[in-house]
This record gives C-alpha cells, structure tokens and sequence, in this order.
C-alpha cells in the first residue's frame, strides 16, 4: 500500500534509493562513460557542468550560434537556456532527443510583469516539454537552485540540495547520483505532476532576489 503510494508520488517504477558514499566514489571513478549536452554557455550551464565533471561525466556545451546545427552527443541532455528558447531546441533536435533523458531547468517567468509564469496554470515548462517530446524521459532539475549555490555547493553553511522530478524512477536515479559524485546532495523530489510545485519554488526564490530580500548567493536550503 505504502509503495503504491510512493510509486504513484515519485514515477512509475520502484523508488530507487540514494548511493552509499563507496559507492558514490566507485560511480564517479566509472563515469566517464556518460556524456552530458548542455544548451547553454551561460551562468547555470558552467555551473551545472562543473559538477558534473566534478563527478567523473564528461560534459560538452551547444552555444545559441551553433544550436541548430549541432550534433548531440549526450545520452543526457540539458536545457540550460531561457524557457523561450527551448521550442527552438525542439525544433531542431526532436528526433535526436528520442530515447534520451532531456533535463529542463527553466524557471518560466513573465519577464514583462515578473509577476506570474508563462505556463498554463496548474501545468509547469516540464510538463510542456514533455507533452512535446514524448519519446524522450524528462525531468525537471537545479531550477531552485541560484547558480552561485550549484558552484559553491553552499548555501550558508548546509550543503546545496539539487530537486529532481519527473516520472521516469531510473532516469531521476542516474542524475541523482551524478550530482551526488560532484559533491552536491540531490533528491527525488516526485513526478512530473510535482515540477508545478518546484516552478512554484523557483519563482518565489526569484522574487525574493529580485526584490533583494536575499542574496543571489542564498535561497532555499533543505535540512533532513
Ligand atoms: N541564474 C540562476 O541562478 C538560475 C537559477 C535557476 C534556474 N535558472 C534558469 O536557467 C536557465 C539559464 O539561466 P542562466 O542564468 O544560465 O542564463 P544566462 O547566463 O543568460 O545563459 C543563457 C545561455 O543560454 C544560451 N542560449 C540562448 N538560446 C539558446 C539556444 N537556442 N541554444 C543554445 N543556447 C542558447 C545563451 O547563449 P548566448 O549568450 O549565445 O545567447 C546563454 O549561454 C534559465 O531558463 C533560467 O530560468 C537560472
């Protein structure tokens, strides 16, 4: 009863639990294998790949000038751009990114009102993505963290806490564990149902920012 409810929250497959720290240290020293594609060159893309290469993963960048043209390489893929670029993405890369995890970490905001998301109401970007690539396992992930807390690994003194939802268990699984080898804690956060909550978070987060309540260098932190 207990693991239909969890697998019903957290995707439709068993609820995978987080590495020990052996084996944490033995995934990084084999993960040379996987390959991540960040779109984007940007302030979250250089932050996000130095956890990764942190964790054993090989990491290349598609800028904006090469972004149609470029082959994909990665088996994962990042959407490190502004939410309005990604249809072009699509666009692009519909069929290369079949079968691939395509990590969203947009934070949809109306960048006219900062006000309100560009999403339809009770959906989120991850969502939206996911209806338009529905060969591809997405996920939503890093969007309530500030670059600067992903670079540091802080914020204040705990340690930086990276949210992942999406309905593919293993895929949330994969990642988790990459950013757990690049030093960060990562958490199975729900499914994809749960990225409206998330989108939710990240914009709260932005308006305190912004409105200089906090520090880009602050945010959210989580405590177990
Ligand atoms: N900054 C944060 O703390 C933070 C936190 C959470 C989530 N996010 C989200 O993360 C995303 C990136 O934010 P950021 O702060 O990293 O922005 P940024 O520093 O402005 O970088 C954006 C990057 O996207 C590139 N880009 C734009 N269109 C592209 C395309 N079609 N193909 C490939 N690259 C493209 C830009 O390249 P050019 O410079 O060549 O145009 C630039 O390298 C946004 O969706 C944002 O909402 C940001």
């Amino acid at each position: 009863m207990i693991k239909e409810l969890l697998n019903k929250l957290f995707g439709n497959k068993d609820v995978s639990p987080a590495m020990t720290q052996t084996e944490t240290a033995t995934h990084k020293e084999n993960n040379t294998m996987t390959t991540y594609t960040i779109f984007g060159r940007g302030n979250m893309a250089t932050a996000i790949a130095g956890i990764l290469t942190k964790g054993g993963a090989t990491v290349e960048h598609i800028g904006s000038a090469d972004s149609a043209s470029a082959k994909i390489n990665g088996s994962v893929v990042i959407l490190a751009v502004p939410y309005p670029a990604v249809d072009s993405i699509i666009a692009a890369h519909k069929d290369e990114l079949a079968g691939k995890t395509v990590i969203d970490i947009t934070n949809p905001l109306n960048f006219e009102t900062f006000d309100s998301l560009v999403v339809p109401v009770g959906s989120s970007a991850t969502a939206e993505i996911q209806a338009k690539l529905p060969q591809s396992r997405v996920l939503k992930a890093f969007n309530t963290n500030f670059a600067a807390t992903l670079s540091t690994g802080k914020i204040g003194d705990i340690t930086t806490t990276v949210l992942v939802a999406g309905d593919d268990a293993d895929a949330k699984h994969a990642l988790i564990t990459d950013v757990n080898a690049g030093g960060l804690d990562a958490l199975d956060a729900g499914s994809l149902k749960r990225v409206h909550e998330l989108e939710a978070v990240g914009f709260l987060q932005l308006t305190l920012a912004g409105s200089e309540k906090i520090s880009w260098t602050g945010g959210f932190g989580l405590v177990k």
